[in-house]
């Protein structure tokens, strides 16, 4: 799909939460149950530690019971949720459990596009937000190492679980998003993939070289229909599989790892929940003012791949 102006009807963000489950899994641990070292993860990865545990749901709705209290919404107001997920407690229905359990009364539907997910998301919520819809929550959600071969090097270290999730909030003027891209490249399926009920199964070298390609050309089609350049860029949030693949894209693309969003060292990849865990670590931490130019840039499975430029700010109109 070719980068898109967004709709008439604006949006921002006005709320944000995580969960990760409590239980951590260091390098060291890993070392001790795998042929492999904490070395050779953080030079190869940049990875540390990861969480491990929790349902997705349960992940979710912790993560977006924040996000709502932040935003200071009633969960009744909601008119729709958008649960992002590579490992769905169960097939179907997931977003409609964590609508049950916070006590919202409105639409509710499961997006599956790999670590791409919460991009596409994102869009979708856009998307319902200029068709009418007032107030949408978006999360990304995952509990990775249920489907992790725990015999496998080459895959184990990579993942982890966690939740990130976001409020979006319609405004009377243009809203926060200024131009946004979705992609895929079906034929890479094979290098990156998991059979139903099945492992992760992934060609290391070749999605590494895949991913950063697929990444730099979105966010630059995201860039160019925002009519921006890379050096007014404040902050990049990429997707945190490895901080090789970042600085990569990083470099071509021109933006400087010091203006990079990163959490990949203590959660690992966290896959549709890698961008906002990252996005809310930064807004956290004080990394995003009024005004900023953010890019959210994703890359996953299929392959498919995501991103958005966002001018933070905007304000609600009550
Ligand atoms: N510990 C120690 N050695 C290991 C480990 C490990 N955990 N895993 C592999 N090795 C060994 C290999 O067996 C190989 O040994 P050999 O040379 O004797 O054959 C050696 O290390 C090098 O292995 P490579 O696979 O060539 O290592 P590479 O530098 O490519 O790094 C990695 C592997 C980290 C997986 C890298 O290719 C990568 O990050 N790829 C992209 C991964 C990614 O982003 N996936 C996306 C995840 S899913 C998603 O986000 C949708």
């Amino acid at each position: 799909m070719p980068a898109t102006r967004p709709g008439t009807k604006g949006a921002v963000i006005s709320g944000w939460g995580t969960a990760l489950p409590e239980k951590v899994l260091s390098n060291h641990e890993l070392a001790e149950m795998m042929d492999t070292s904490d070395e050779w993860i953080v030079t190869r990865t940049g990875i540390r530690e990861r969480r491990i545990g929790g349902s997705t749901v349960g992940l979710a709705c912790e993560a977006a019971r924040q996000a709502l209290e932040m935003a200071g919404l009633d969960p009744t107001r909601v008119d729709a949720v958008v649960l992002a997920t590579t490992t769905p407690d169960q097939q179907w229905g997931n977003a409609a459990a964590v609508q049950h359990e916070l006590g919202m009364r409105c639409g509710a539907f499961d997006v599956n596009a790999a670590c791409t997910g919460f991009m596409y998301g994102l869009v979708t919520a856009h998307g319902l937000i200029s068709m009418g819809a007032d107030r949408v929550v978006v999360i990304g959600s995952e509990t990775l190492s249920r489907i992790v071969d725990w015999d496998d090097r080459g895959t184990a270290p990579l993942f982890g679980d966690g939740a990130g999730a976001v409020v979006l909030e319609s405004v009377a003027g243009a809203g926060q998003l200024l131009a946004w891209d979705l992609d895929a490249d079906g034929s890479a399926l094979p290098i990156l993939h998991a059979d139903v009920a099945g492992h992760i199964k992934m060609e290391g070298k070749e999605v590494f070289r895949r991913a950063v390609r697929i990444m730099v050309d979105s966010a630059e089609k995201s860039m160019r229909h925002a009519g921006i350049t890379a050096d007014q860029i404040a902050l990049i949030v990429p997707h945190q599989a490895n901080i090789r693949i970042i600085d990569a894209a990083c470099e071509r693309l021109g933006i400087p790892m010091d203006r990079a969003a990163v959490v990949l060292d203590r959660t690992g990849n966290t896959s549709s929940a890698s961008i906002p865990l990252a996005l809310a670590d930064a807004l956290d931490n004080g990394r995003i003012h009024n005004g900023d130019l953010v890019l959210l840039v994703g890359f996953g499975g299929g392959m498919t791949a995501g991103s958005c430029v966002l001018r933070w700010g905007g304000g609600l109109d009550g």
